[in-house]
């Protein structure tokens, strides 16, 4: 059975070429693999995220960011995250509900309740089976990601906005029983093998979990 792995982090952790890591591993052990990323993945879904990640000459609500980031989740799992698992895929997203949690919740401060009550309705029981969480000083995340170029206007929220952000990711990743924390600050090729360590652990506990299942 595939299953959907999801990395997430502050600006700047490294997502990118930790994915890029991840997927080696996957198919290395010849599995199916596709990449996505929240918000996009979808035609809809990146200009969703065109939508939110651009200056506006008013003030977003942040009930719009919060919906705009449901609606664009909920076109990609339905689309794409959930075919792909069926037909056998794995699937390892850059970003998913967690980001909503730290960025809305713990950043805007939306409650848990609100959020709580959006994802039933939106994806109902659907959740990754393995979370990779690299975790970053939100100072020096920015950094590097200012060194990338300009900031989005979600990036442009201030370093207290990511303090908060932080903080909810590593609670919710404490109380998570399939998620691992990997330390972004080290060098980016022991990010990267940490990560891929972790996963060929989850890996190894998925093989043998069917294998066990096939002798019954
Ligand atoms: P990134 O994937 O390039 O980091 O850009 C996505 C931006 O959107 C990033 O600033 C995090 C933000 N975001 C949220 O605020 N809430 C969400 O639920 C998701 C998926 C992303």
């Amino acid at each position: 059975m595939a299953s959907f792995i999801v990395v997430e982090g502050l600006e700047g952790a490294g997502k990118s070429s930790v994915i890029a890591r991840l997927m080696s591993v996957l198919k290395e052990h010849q599995f199916d693999v596709i990449n996505t990323r929240e918000p996009g993945g979808t035609p809809m879904a990146e200009a969703i995220r065109d939508c939110v990640k651009q200056d506006w000459d008013e003030s977003v609500t942040q009930e719009t960011e919060l919906l705009l980031m449901y609606a664009a989740r909920s076109q990609l799992v339905e689309n794409i995250i959930k075919p792909a698992l069926k037909s056998g895929t794995w699937v390892i997203g850059d970003r998913h509900d967690l980001s909503s949690v730290a960025y809305q919740g713990g950043g805007r401060g939306v409650s848990l309740d609100t959020l709580k009550s959006l994802r039933q309705m939106t994806l109902g029981d659907f959740a990754p089976h393995f979370t990779l969480y690299l975790d970053i000083e939100p100072s020096v995340g920015l950094a590097r990601a200012r060194g990338r170029g300009e900031l989005d206007r979600i990036e442009q929220a201030g370093l207290a906005f990511f303090e908060r952000a932080r903080q909810t990711y590593q609670e919710q990743v404490a109380s998570m029983p399939n998620a691992v924390t990997v330390d972004a600050s080290q060098a980016m090729q022991k990010v990267q093998d940490d990560a891929a360590n972790a996963l060929n652990t989850y890996i190894k506990h998925v093989l043998s979990a069917q294998a066990s299942n096939a002798d019954v």
